[in-house]
């Protein structure tokens, strides 16, 4: 039931000022520039301050701000925040609650939440298409924001060297007849036989946190590289096949690929599988890390503030993230 189509109108993105760089993680664990570097295209990332002002809502308020100014819309346009992240400010009220009352919004727009880990702002993304097309929603924001670095053991180089914070966002709303951009097609999965790949049990309601979790460190986000690594570039080809197909285009047709940016030898190797050039794939890894739901949008942001993606032009998402999760969407923007 497709009453109506839906484009991005607009995007926006803030990252924290202090620079990390790979020299710096030398100081603090076993590694080097160059060995970061040569295995995953990563030479800083950026971390929030925990004095303030760059918390998750925080930096969703200035991505969503300007996003806002680019669309000509006011906060009230907005009737729905989807929030995807993994690093919540609280775990309650949610973060698009938060982020609705910074933004100053007073028409009750829903608000929710959704932790779908680096998949998060696809996940968004494809949930507000369909809210768009079948007319329930006009405006949408959907955010893409985290805070990792408090989630990461800084003294564990198998996952501290890869993360960073962030936060990107999008504003998918109505398309009008005449527009040429729209969302062309999504598709949306998981396979939770792979949730140990990538996970951090402690925390939640099964294992709260007791003080002897704290002393050994058991807290964090734990990671096994090599099986998240196969897993995700199968996935990632897959699911880009499957929404260039649903779209009935060929994989000729597709101008740019923005995919999740974890590891840039996944992200050639996905290119390879699908036989796209690099020449097509947004990359910033090496500036942010690994955002997790951030890279998407900052990745896409970029590329259109800098003139890359221009209206028209089709688009490819791809994000595969701890569930596991996996989303893509094909869209003219
Ligand atoms: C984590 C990752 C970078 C590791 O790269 P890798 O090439 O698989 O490296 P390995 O784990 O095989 O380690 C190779 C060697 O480097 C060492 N090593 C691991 N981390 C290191 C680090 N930060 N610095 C220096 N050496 C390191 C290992 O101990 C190992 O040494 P050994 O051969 O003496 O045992 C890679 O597996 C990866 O990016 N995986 C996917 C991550 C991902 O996608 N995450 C999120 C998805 S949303």
């Amino acid at each position: 039931m497709t009453l109506f189509k839906s484009r991005i109108l607009s995007t926006g993105m803030y990252v924290p000022n202090k620079v990390v760089h790979n020299r710096d993680l030398e100081k603090i664990v076993e590694t080097s520039d160059e060995w970061i570097f040569e295995r995953t295209g990563i030479r800083e990332r950026r971390i929030s301050s925990t004095e303030g002002g760059e918390f998750p809502s925080d930096m969703a308020l200035a991505a969503s701000l300007d996003a806002l100014k680019a669309a000509n819309l006011e906060p009230n346009d907005i009737d729905m925040i989807i929030f995807g992240s993994v690093t919540p400010d609280f775990k309650l009220p949610n973060t698009a609650c938060v982020l609705q009352q910074k933004l100053g919004i007073t028409n009750n727009c829903a608000a929710l939440d959704i932790a779908a880990a680096c998949s998060g702002f696809v996940y968004g993304v494809n949930m507000a298409d369909s809210l768009v097309k079948t007319g329930l929603m006009k405006n949408v924001l959907v955010v893409g924001s985290e805070m990792l670095s408090t989630e990461v053991d800084w003294e564990d180089r198998n996952t501290c060297i890869l993360f960073g914070d962030g936060c990107g966002v999008a504003i998918v709303g109505r398309g009008n007849d005449g527009d040429k951009s729209e969302i062309l097609s999504c598709t949306l999965g998981a396979d939770g036989k792979g949730a140990e790949f990538f996970d951090q049990p402690i925390g939640g309601a099964v294992n709260p946190i007791t003080a002897e979790h704290l002393i050994n460190r058991t807290h964090f986000m734990h990671m096994k590289g090599k099986e998240m690594f196969k897993v995700a570039t199968r996935t990632l080809a897959d699911n880009a096949r499957v929404v260039i197909e649903k779209a009935g285009l060929s994989i000729d047709d597709v101008d740019w690929v923005v995919p999740h940016q974890a590891n840039i030898r996944i992200i050639e190797t996905t290119a390879k599988l699908l036989g796209i050039n690099m020449d097509k794939v947004i990359v910033n890894i090496e500036k942010y890390g690994n955002t997790s739901a951030a890279t998407v949008p900052i990745a896409f942001h970029e590329a259109i503030a800098d003139g890359r993606i221009k209206r028209g032009d089709v688009v490819l998402f791809d994000a595969f993230g701890a569930g596991l999760t996996s989303g893509a969407t094909l869209l003219r923007y």
